[in-house]
């Protein structure tokens, strides 16, 4: 009757030939049922192992390997993307905003040795010169490297513009940028503390076509713009420019997707670069605990990090994540295609609550209205 079941539920005493058990009889069955229990349980393990193994190489996730896990197979994200110049710009850079002095040439150094070949920078980052020194140190080859920096506010007026890149030029050590972006859409007067210039505010084309002059004497590769919104890009490119924006540099993160410039910006084959990618120091640790992150990072064995890295990149984005701590800038340049379900469930979660900008300086600024408005007072 009993025949059919596992050996550890065989009766105790079964006949009355066999007396009580004895305890040492009694330890014997206990430790093979333990047994029993632990091969059950290595079993189990094993099969779902083997099958979340067949479900991640199965066609859905491409054939192109993960970099460092190579029983794996990933879909691919674009190394690069091409832009109107016809140059070939990394899709993963070092930001180097905050990154302190005495700090941002080690992690140049690190990123370098990593694989980034690309550095997102700016004149007022104010750690130029290391950048360059490290830049300099590093050996790679300048035609190997993506350099990019960005106009300050108050150098907007057209005599203005060539001796601050120049000085952006001295510090990183080279004859030429590869990016040269209009840093925010507002002007402010000469060696002022942020005081507006309403008239090269409103009309930014005095400023481009200095920076198109830059262009033509091989100081800068490609130009564009950084935190314009639909309305000032349009305000922009209404005018008769002889190079239009290669890029427009813009926060994108969880809390601050902006599905409608990005949209926009493909059907106007205009490039974007999501800044604060992680959603900046302020916002990182809720962006890494978002629970469609934890997710996909459990399935997928990814760092939360790489998941939302190689989301950016996915939208078909350039993704400018800022670390100064080794092990991070190496993790955050380890980006891959998520399969396009889970995808779908992080684009629809960032998307599905009110957005909520990380960086906005306006009231900093005292500029008495919001910069990311569509409307302005002039
Ligand atoms: N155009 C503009 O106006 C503008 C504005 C903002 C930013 N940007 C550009 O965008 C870059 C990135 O933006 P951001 O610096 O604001 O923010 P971010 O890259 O979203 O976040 C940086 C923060 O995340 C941490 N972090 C980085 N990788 C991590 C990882 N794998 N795991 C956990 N924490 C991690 C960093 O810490 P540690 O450094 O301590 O590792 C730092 O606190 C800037 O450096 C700059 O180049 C441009």
């Amino acid at each position: 009757m009993l025949s059919g079941l596992p050996f550890y539920y065989k009766p105790l005493a079964t006949d009355e030939n066999e007396g009580p058990p004895s305890p040492c009889k009694l330890r014997i069955i206990a430790i093979k049922k333990l047994l029993f229990q632990l091969l059950t349980i290595v079993a189990i393990g094993y099969a779902s192992y083997l099958g979340t193994s067949a479900f991640l190489n199965s066609g859905f996730m491409g054939h192109v390997h993960r970099p460092g896990c190579p029983h794996r197979n990933f879909t691919a994200l674009p190394n690069n993307y091409s832009l109107p110049s016809g140059d070939k710009i990394p899709s993963v850079a070092l930001g180097v905003w905050q990154a302190g002095k005495g700090e941002v040439g080690a992690a140049v150094t690190t990123a370098l040795k990593a694989g980034y070949r690309h550095i997102d920078g700016a004149w007022i980052y104010r750690n130029e010169e290391e950048v360059g020194q490290a830049l300099k140190a590093s050996g790679v080859p300048r035609d190997q490297l993506w350099l990019t920096s960005k106009l300050w506010n108050t150098f907007h007026a057209p005599e203005d513009i060539e001796p601050a890149l120049d000085d952006t030029l001295a510090k990183l050590n080279t004859e030429y940028l590869d990016l040269y972006l209009i840093h925010w859409p507002v002007a402010f007067k000469k060696d002022s503390d942020n005081v507006l210039d309403e008239e090269l505010t409103a009309n930014p084309y005095q400023t481009w076509k200095k920076l198109e002059e830059m262009v033509d004497k091989g100081k800068v590769r490609n130009i564009g713009i950084s935190n314009f919104n639909i309305a000032r890009v349009k305000n922009l490119t209404a005018n008769p420019l002889k190079y239009k924006p290669a890029i427009n540099q813009v926060e994108l993160n969880f809390w601050n997707p902006q599905p409608e410039l990005l949209q926009w910006a493909k059907e106007n084959d205009l490039l974007l670069e999501s800044y604060s990618p992680l959603g900046s120091n302020k916002q990182v640790s809720e962006s890494l605990a978002v629970p469609e992150v934890k997710k996909i990072s459990r399935m997928l064995g990814l760092t939360p990090a790489q998941v939302i890295l190689s989301w950016h990149v996915q939208r078909g984005t350039v993704v400018l994540p800022k670390s100064v701590t080794p092990s991070r800038i190496v993790e955050n340049f380890k980006l891959v295609g998520l399969p396009q379900p889970l995808f779908d469930m992080l684009e629809k979660a960032a998307t599905s609550h009110p957005p909520k900008r990380v960086v906005n300086p306006s009231e900093y600024w005292k500029l008495g209205f919001d910069v990311f408005d569509e409307e302005w007072p002039f």
